[in-house]
């Protein structure tokens, strides 16, 4: 089971969002079964979990302390991918869920005290080793990112080509416990989620196999990175 974390410590930067259309995204293009895992005291998923009435993707609350015994217990029940929504914060609870995660996604307002924000949790991510993918969201008209947003956010590490509009359908969806594709499957902000969960995917599974070849050779586990692949 893969497992993915969205973190940020700024709020409203679309962690809650991202996390919600990236599982549903996941799950129609046959990377599921997905759950999602919210970790957030706040409880803004599972709200829009329960609006939903759906099984797919599947969600558990938990604590970041219970984070490790739960992710065995959901690989073991057979679910492919976890995605993890985090609270607003640069917390040990936070520096937990990043050391379970494989790659841990940033969401970032594009404008300049966000961007500043960000770094809080990028440090975080660069303490515990983990790789990570800085999203913008919430831009302007065309959904791309002016130079120097684009340029400072960079500083911070690899950004997504893809960035995801500031859009009342997104706002919408997320009121109905849906997402935008659910709702409108031909809408543009549906594509650019779709191509965002490919170029995700295929980062994460790069990422895996670059950490399953770095067993050493003639440890314990000398070899299992090559069996399965
Ligand atoms: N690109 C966007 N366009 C419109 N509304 C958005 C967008 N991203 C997030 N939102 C809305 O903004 C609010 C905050 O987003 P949320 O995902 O809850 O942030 P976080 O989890 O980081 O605090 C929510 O109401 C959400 O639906
Ligand atoms: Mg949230």
């Amino acid at each position: 089971m893969r497992v993915l974390a969205v973190a940020s410590q700024k709020g409203g930067s679309g962690k809650t969002m991202l996390a919600a259309h990236l599982a549903v995204q996941a799950a129609a293009a046959g990377a599921g079964p997905v759950v999602l895992i919210d970790v957030d005291p706040q409880g803004a998923l599972p709200e829009w979990w329960d609006k939903r009435g759906r099984e797919s993707p599947a969600l558990i609350r938990t604590t970041p302390e219970r984070l490790a015994s739960d992710i065995q217990t959901l690989r073991q029940s057979g679910f492919c991918l976890a995605i993890v929504d985090t609270p607003s914060a640069v917390s040990q609870g936070v520096a937990g869920v990043i050391r379970l995660a494989g790659l841990v996604i940033v969401p970032t307002r594009p404008e300049g005290e966000a961007i500043h924000a960000a770094t809080g949790t990028v440090d975080l991510c660069a303490r515990e080793g983990k790789p990570l993918l800085i999203v913008g969201n919430g831009t302007g008209a065309g959904a791309v990112l002016a130079p120097e947003p684009l340029s400072r956010l960079a500083q911070n590490g690899p950004v997504a080509p893809h960035v995801i509009p500031q859009s009342a359908a997104i706002a919408e969806a997320m009121r109905g416990g849906r997402t935008v594709a659910e709702q409108a499957s031909a809408h543009p902000v549906a594509h650019i989620i779709a191509d965002l969960w490919h170029y995700v995917s295929d980062r994460m599974e790069r990422n895996f196999r670059r950490t399953v070849f770095a067993v050493p050779r003639g440890g314990v586990a000398a070899g299992f990175g090559r069996r399965g692949l």
